[in-house]
């Protein structure tokens, strides 16, 4: 039986800078670990601590692993150190990942914040694997400024995509930025308050999906717009990133009410949480 706990060696195969302080690693661990888009690993820097992380890359592709990670404190500067041919330790996968037949023949949007992307990029990959089987899916992204932006170079790349669009914000206008301003909840605004009716709106509200990643502030008011455009609360999935030790439901750090988010989650939908108020 596969010991959970059990840190798997992992390669540093490639370090790719996306911003001056988030980095995407492509490991290659010496055993395959596989993950559904959603779930999280806890990642080893040997000698420092661990911390969790959810996957970005595709989780149809098993020998390596890519984790997008923005530099915040002792795990984070430690890796940000390290170099190609230095080894870390993953282990996991753990929580419940998004459940992708429900979104099967609907329309999709994925609204992430910063770094918040990085999580949603996996689920992204996973749906354009399986595209005709998804309506729509709308990618909404919104960074502090032009420089803040994840996959600089990959967004583009999925405009292209059959069925998709990308739309993007920074949060204070810039030089050089020629398009949208205001933080994230702007691209909210051309949803209608038109639910149910088939007439040609960029999300029929009643049906739709929504998965949101990002700053806990983010998450709350991304939920607020969703919940008045007519999102229904069982169809709007949040990522939580509450603090985590064990990752097992063992040691109640991420407890939420009755949720342990890490065994629980860390995908949960606004109806599971809308009960604690603002628990985001
Ligand atoms: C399920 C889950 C998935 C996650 N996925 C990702 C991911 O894909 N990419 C990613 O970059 N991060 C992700 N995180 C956040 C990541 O776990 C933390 O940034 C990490 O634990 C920080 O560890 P550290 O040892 O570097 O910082 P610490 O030394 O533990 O913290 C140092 C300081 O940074 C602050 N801090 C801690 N976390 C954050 C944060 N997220 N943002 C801002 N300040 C913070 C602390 O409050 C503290 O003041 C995820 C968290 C969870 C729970
Ligand atoms: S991290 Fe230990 S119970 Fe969730």
């Amino acid at each position: 039986m596969k010991n959970l706990y059990r840190p798997i060696e992992s390669v540093i195969e490639d370090i790719k800078q996306e911003t001056p302080n988030i980095n995407t690693y492509r490991f290659r661990p010496k055993e395959p670990v596989t993950f559904a888009a959603g779930q999280f690993v806890e990642l080893t820097v040997p000698g420092v601590g661990e911390a969790p992380f959810t996957p970005s890359s595709n989780p149809n592709v098993t020998d390596t692993m890519e984790i997008t990670i923005m530099e915040v404190g002792s795990v984070t500067e430690a890796l940000a150190k390290m170099k190609v041919g230095d080894t870390v330790g993953i282990r996991g996968p753990y929580g419940h990942g998004y459940n992708l037949t429900d979104f099967e023949g609907k329309e999709i949007l994925i609204i992430g914040g910063g770094v918040g992307l990085a999580p949603l990029r996996s689920l992204i990959l996973a749906l354009f694997d399986d595209i005709d089987r998804y309506k729509k899916i709308s990618i909404r992204y919104g960074a502090r400024t032009p420089e803040d932006i994840v996959y600089k170079d990959l967004l583009p790349e999925w405009e292209k995509m059959k069925n998709t669009e990308v739309q993007q914000t920074i949060d204070e206008p810039h030089p050089d930025w020629r398009g949208t301003v205001g933080v994230v909840t702007v691209l909210l605004d051309d949803l209608p308050l038109v639910t149910t009716v088939d007439v040609d709106v960029p999300f029929h509200a009643e049906t739709a999906i929504a998965c949101v990643c990002g700053p806990p502030i983010m998450l709350k008011f991304v939920n607020v717009g969703l919940l008045q455009k007519g999102f229904k609360p069982e169809n709007i999935y949040h990522s939580m990133e509450r603090n985590m030790s064990c990752g097992l439901g063992k040691c109640g750090h991420c407890m939420l009410g009755e949720y342990y988010i890490c065994k629980d989650g860390p995908v949960l939908t606004a109806a599971q949480i809308e009960k604690f108020g603002d628990p985001f």
